[in-house]
């Protein structure tokens, strides 16, 4: 009896350990942690997402899950349609924006592409961020602070000085689409403006052609 339950949890324990394995190896591609896949349809009218949006600067402790990460990202920059057509307009399709996740395990590259995060440093960075947002604390609070950046040359080298309004109208619909999803899925985010360039760029590593031009902070209200 002993000797078939020794070989009974030797075996779960074989089971378990090839399972995860395969968790991790389908979660894990060329170094991308697969996001899951955005929902479609949800529960809130549009009208009332507007009705509802509100800039909230105090989180509670709740977590933010993979799931919901998943939802804002695509909000943001999303492909939704044929030729890698994201979910925000893009003069002539230009593309000028990146954006990153900033949370407790560390700093992530959003890839539309692929629908999955790169990770860019380790750790959490969340009170180094608020430093560089003049000390604005529920930058830190917040469970996850999006930041997104762009590449104007992207846009400058087809439309001349044209091309940095164009991004910067991007940007704006961008982050509308995350404050809007975000209040889809009940949460709470705030746009934050105010923050020191240098600084924010040197904690994600961003080359000089990159700039950070907005940071959401996204976490349920307290
Ligand atoms: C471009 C821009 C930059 C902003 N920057 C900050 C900021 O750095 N910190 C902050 O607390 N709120 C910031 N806000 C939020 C505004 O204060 C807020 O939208 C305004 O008070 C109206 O409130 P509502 O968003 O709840 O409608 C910013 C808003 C915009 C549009």
């Amino acid at each position: 009896m002993k000797i078939i339950k020794a070989t009974l949890s030797i075996l779960f324990v074989f089971l378990f350990l090839s399972n995860s394995i395969i968790y991790a190896e389908d979660q894990m591609e060329k170094g991308i942690v697969k996001l899951p896949k955005p929902i479609l349809k949800g529960t809130v009218s549009v009208e009332e997402t507007i009705e509802k949006r509100r800039s909230v600067r105090r989180y509670s402790k709740k977590d933010i899950t993979l799931k919901e990460v998943s939802q804002l990202l695509w909000a943001a920059q999303g492909i939704t349609g044929g030729s890698g057509l994201r979910a925000a307009p893009s003069a002539g399709a230009t593309y000028p924006l990146e954006v990153y996740v900033v949370k407790k395990d560390g700093i992530f590259h959003y890839s539309p592409q692929d629908h999955g995060l790169r990770l860019i440093v380790q750790g959490d960075k969340r009170e180094k961020l608020k430093d560089a947002c003049w000390g604005q604390g529920f930058v830190a609070q917040a469970p996850l602070d999006i930041v997104i950046s762009a590449v104007y040359d992207r846009v400058t080298s087809r439309y001349g000085e044209r091309g940095i309004r164009y991004t910067d109208i991007e940007v704006g619909h961008a982050a509308e689409n995350v404050h809007l999803q975000a209040v889809a899925l009940g949460l709470d985010s705030v746009p934050v403006g105010a923050f020191k360039d240098d600084e924010v760029s040197t904690l994600l590593g961003l080359s000089k052609e990159e700039k950070p031009i907005y940071i959401i902070p996204v976490g349920y209200g307290e």
